[in-house]
This record gives structure tokens, sequence and C-alpha cells, in this order.
């Protein structure tokens, strides 16, 4: 009837916690990739982003998911880093989600930036879901690779078990201090009220089936209308980053998180002076399950829609920055859309 369809655009998780409690391995074990490997440090420095498409996310969950129950075309997974320093990312990161993961080693409990990522998704208001990850690293624990918790914790010892029962407790006690109602996953029957936490070990894989299971069980039940967006619209996004491309000059990673961007649009980029108003000389997409830090073979695409991380490469980005917003401006006046990227 003429009216502009509704597509279901692709739920953006952050994936949030205390330094070295897994989140890139976590990431990589999804990815198939070794992206902590190649971290300075072993720390991660810059905010992430990845797509991975419905069809691998129920190959990962297996039994635990079938695809046809989904209509939403996957997750977008946002990295974050988890030391003192990198605050501002974190937040940044925790804004740009529309549902979370909060990884906890189970062996270090709550710590500073866990805690700190707990206060940015009660300000956010972001529904979460927590992985008390590491559990491999149990005293007799007995690794079940790739396997759905269940499974896993069938194969375990009564030791083993009781250990990771005790530290899983502590666990929600620490969650309901800071105002969190939580409970293992599998009996949480309203994840509106309630943290769900799910054992895993991004080292073996133990309980990836069940967060992927979780993540796109909450994001079907509660972010189906908000998913709702008209994807011909003008994009809007937020810059991860400025850097150099090969061949391309200065350009900008961003994740969008609304409409359409095109190969020819024009857009509007926060920067240090005033906003930048470019024309799009190039858009890059990475490879479906490639982190966009790390990818070397970026796509050159049309238009990308949302929710999508992409590289935008134009004339004068130089002083764009990081965490600033980016606006298409298609059938709108560019004064207005950049009043708009000022007011933001
Ligand atoms: P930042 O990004 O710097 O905050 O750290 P991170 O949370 O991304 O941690 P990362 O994934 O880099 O992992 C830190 C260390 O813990 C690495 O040596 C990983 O191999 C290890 N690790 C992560 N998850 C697990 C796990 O489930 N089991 C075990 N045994 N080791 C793990
Ligand atoms: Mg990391």
């Amino acid at each position: 009837d003429g009216d502009a369809v509704a597509t279901l655009r692709t739920p953006i998780v952050a994936v949030l916690g205390h330094v070295d409690h897994g989140k890139t391995t976590l990431l990589d074990r999804i990815r198939g990739s070794t992206v902590t490997e190649g971290e300075a440090g072993a720390i991660t420095q810059h905010i992430g982003a990845t797509a991975v498409p419905l069809e691998t996310v129920s190959e990962l969950a297996g039994s635990l998911v079938d695809p046809t129950d989904f209509d939403l075309p996957g997750l977008l997974f946002i990295d974050t880093p988890g030391h003192h320093s990198f605050s501002t990312l974190r937040s940044r990161g925790g804004a740009l989600a529309d549902i979370a993961v909060l990884v906890v080693d189970v062996n270090d409990g709550f710590q500073p930036q866990t805690i700190e990522a707990i206060d940015i998704l009660q300000r956010t208001e972001t529904p979460f879901v927590v992985a008390a990850n590491k559990i491999d690293t149990v005293p007799g624990w007995n690794p079940q690779d790739d396997a759905p918790i269940q499974q896993s914790y069938d194969a375990q010892s009564d030791r083993a078990r009781e250990t990771l029962d005790e530290r899983l407790y502590e666990l929600i006690g620490e969650l309901s201090e800071h105002d969190f109602s939580a409970d293992m996953y599998w009996r949480v029957q309203n994840f509106a009220n309630n943290v769900g936490v799910v054992p895993t070990s991004a080292e073996t894989g133990e309980g990836v089936p069940d967060v992927l299971t979780v993540l796109m069980g909450l994001s079907q039940r509660y972010l189906k209308d908000a998913m709702a967006i008209d994807a011909e619209g003008p994009g809007a996004g937020t810059v991860l980053e400025v850097k150099e491309q090969k061949g391309f000059g200065t350009a900008i990673d961003v994740v969008l998180y609304d409409g359409t961007v095109r190969a020819d649009d024009t857009v509007v980029v926060g920067a240090t002076g005033d906003p930048i108003v470019t024309d799009v000389r190039a858009l890059l997409q990475p490879r479906p399950l490639a982190e966009i830090r790390t990818e070397k073979r970026f796509e050159q695409v049309d238009a990308v829609s949302a929710a999508a991380g992409l590289k935008i490469a134009a004339p004068d980005l130089d002083d764009a920055m990081a965490g600033a917003p980016v606006r298409v401006v298609r059938d709108r006046s560019r004064e207005e859309v950049v009043q708009e990227v000022q007011e933001e």
C-alpha cells in the first residue's frame, strides 16, 4: 500500500566486563578467530565490531536454537576494553548496545570494571546476561568442548560441580548487592525482571551455545519492536575510530544503528571543530564474522544497512572525532543535519 516497510535490524550486543575476564576470547570462540593473540599485552584498546549471521548463531547453538523461530538477522557484537583507563570506550559501547553480555571471571568475581559496567547497563537501561566465564579453571573440571552447559554439568564430578555452583551463587549474591535479581539462566522465567547467569568457558566453548541462545531469545522477545526500522531511511551511526585506510586516505570506522548509508550519500560527521559535511568516496564492509579492528580484506559496497560495522572513506575526515555521530543527509537539508549532529 505504498507505506515504508519496516525491516528488523540486527540487535547490537555489547560485551562488557573487567580486564582479562575473557570478552575478546569469547568473541574469538564465536568467530572462530584469534584476535586476542594479536593484541599488544593481551589488552583490548579499542571498540570492536563483528557481525554474526543467524546461520552461524544457530550452527554454534546447535540443538538449543531452531533458526525458524527467529526473524532477526543475527547479532552485531561490540567488543569493549576492560582496562580501567578506557572508561570512555566502555560508556560508548554501552550507549550503542541494545542488549549486553557482562563477562565475569568465576574465580575473580566482581571487580572494579565489572561494577563500572553494571552502572553503565543500569544507566542506559540495557538488558543483559552474565557470562560466568572460565569455568574450565574449576579444580577437577572435565572439559566438554563446545557443549551446552547442561551436558557439560552432567560430565563433571560432584566435587567440581559443587565448586562451580558455590562460585555461581557468590556471583548471584554480588548481582543482588547491585540491585539485580539474578539466577541461573535456565531458571529465569522473565528476563525483563531477572538477570540470567550463563556458565561459560571461552577457552573450551562450553556454555557458548547457551549464551547465544539466551541472546537470541532476549532479542526476539524484548527487542522486536525496537528493531523494526525503515531500512531505506537515512543512516545514523557513531564513529569508533579515525584512521588511514590504504588507498582511500583517512576513513572512519562506524557502527551504523539506523537506516542505510549509500556510496553516493552526503554525510555529516562530528568533529573536533564544526561538523564535517562530506561526500562518501567509498563504503568498505568487513566480511561476516570478521572483527572490524583487524579485518584486512574489506569489500567495497554500494550500500550498508543497520546494524553494521563499516568503514566510510571520504574527503576531509582528518578532524573527525571518535564517539561523534555520523548522519546521512539524503532528502533533508544540510543545515538541519549539521544542527542535529552538533546537538548530540
Ligand atoms: P580486555 O579486553 O583487555 O579487557 O580483556 P578481555 O576481557 O578481552 O580478556 P581476553 O579475552 O583477552 O582474555 C584474557 C586471558 O584470559 C587470555 O589469556 C585468555 O586466553 C584467557 N581466557 C579467557 N577466557 C578464558 C576461559 O574461559 N578459560 C581460560 N582458562 N582462560 C580464558
Ligand atoms: Mg578484550
